[in-house]
């Protein structure tokens, strides 16, 4: 393991050409290193679910694995230290800072609070479903506000749909399926007015892929005791989907609103893990500037075809095929790529989830193949 670090903090500033090279040599214990451009039914491109294919950080695999001797004890040392460390890493202090096993858990607790309180839920339209859904298995209103457009979320439309039973208001930024951003200085205006009237979640799952001058984080709001929760996730640029951790800020009321004490859904394993990954910025890095090579590549493909899209703020484009989104999934599946489901009311529109610049040259030589 310990060649395999000082491999990939090498690769890190490399061409992705060498790091192909290399790759050859370590595949089984770096798999992130290998694109996979033979792709197979049982081994797909995976552009679908806005997954990091690449995988968890060496460091954060080894903090992973070496937790194993730990994990036959209740994990209350290492939620301390996580929340600390989070606490450390935006500045904020630790009371502030929740922890869940992924971000689902705040969005689902928000929307249970909402239900319990009797109130209606407002958000924008399309965006990510969880809250949206569970509300309406709660018996919540949901008041649904088109995005713009310009494909962003409207924030004066929101403003206008706003009403007095409205008791939590859903944001994400950036929005998925579609990857725009709320401009900063107005989002920070309409949360500064909003929060007055209600709970203000704003869901920053996508927030580390963001290099936009537009935008901000709304945490400074929450250091300032507004009526917000931010909330983020380790399943993205830290490839913890499957290891579930999630964190979130807030005054801490809510917090102790949504965990009692504290939290105990999280397991040992994961949280060290985290801690490893949330350190190893070189790998961040490293995986920002991949992302944005897959960009790229898309990009060229889409401009060649003369496809309209929506410039990308975190790791998946959405783009209009010009055909039905089912289509374009179907016909890529027989190339082994999985591409993103139908998203309404842009029913001709594909997300298609970036991977490994190699894979999404793979996929554009299929594209262009079948569609160009
Ligand atoms: C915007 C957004 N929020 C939250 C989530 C859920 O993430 P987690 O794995 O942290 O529960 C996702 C997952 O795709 C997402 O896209």
């Amino acid at each position: 393991m310990t060649s395999n670090l000082t491999r990939r903090e090498w690769l890190a500033g490399t061409t992705a050409a060498s790091s192909f090279i290399l790759s050859g040599a370590v595949a089984s214990a770096q798999s992130f290193m290998t694109p996979n451009v033979t792709p197979t039914a049982q081994n797909p491109i995976r552009a679908n679910l806005n997954e990091n294919v690449y995988g968890q950080s060496l460091k954060a695999r080894k903090a992973i694995a070496d937790a194993a001797d730990d994990s036959h004890r209740y994990a209350f040392r290492d939620i301390f230290q996580l929340q600390a460390l989070m606490s450390k890493l935006e500045d904020i202090p630790r009371e502030y800072v929740g922890l869940g096993a992924g971000s689902t858990e705040f969005l689902e607790k928000a929307a249970v609070f909402n239900a319990l309180a009797g109130g209606d839920i407002l958000l924008p339209t399309p965006t990510y479903g969880d809250i949206g859904r569970f509300a309406r298995t709660l018996g919540s209103k949901l008041i649904e506000v088109p995005v713009g457009d310009d494909m962003a979320i409207n924030l004066d439309a929101m403003r206008a749909a706003m009403t007095d039973n409205v008791k939590l208001i859903y944001l994400c930024n950036p929005n998925n399926p579609i990857p725009t951003i709320i401009e900063k200085n107005a989002l920070r205006e309409f949360c500064l007015e909003m929060s007055d009237k209600a709970t203000v979640l704003i869901d920053e799952a996508y927030f580390e892929y963001v290099d936009n001058p537009d935008y901000e984080s709304m945490i400074s709001l929450v250091k300032e005791n507004k009526n917000m929760i931010i909330t983020r996730t380790a399943s993205k640029i830290h490839a913890f989907a499957g290891m579930r951790i999630g964190v979130c800020f807030a005054h801490p009321d809510i917090i102790k609103r949504m965990f009692g004490l504290f939290t105990n859904t999280l397991n040992l394993p994961a949280m060290r893990g985290a801690m490893a990954s949330y350190q190893d910025i070189k790998y961040q890095t490293f995986l920002k500037q991949k992302n944005k090579e897959c960009q790229q590549i898309i990009y060229k493909m889409l401009d060649e075809l003369n496809l309209q899209y929506v410039k990308s703020n975190a790791n998946f484009i959405f783009f209009n095929a010009g055909r039905p989104t089912k289509e374009v999934s179907e016909t890529m599946k027989k190339h082994h790529i999985l591409t993103g489901r139908e998203f309404q009311p842009f029913p001709n529109w594909v997300r298609l989830s970036l991977s490994k610049p190699e894979e999404m040259q793979y996929f554009a030589d299929m594209y262009r193949k079948e569609f160009g």
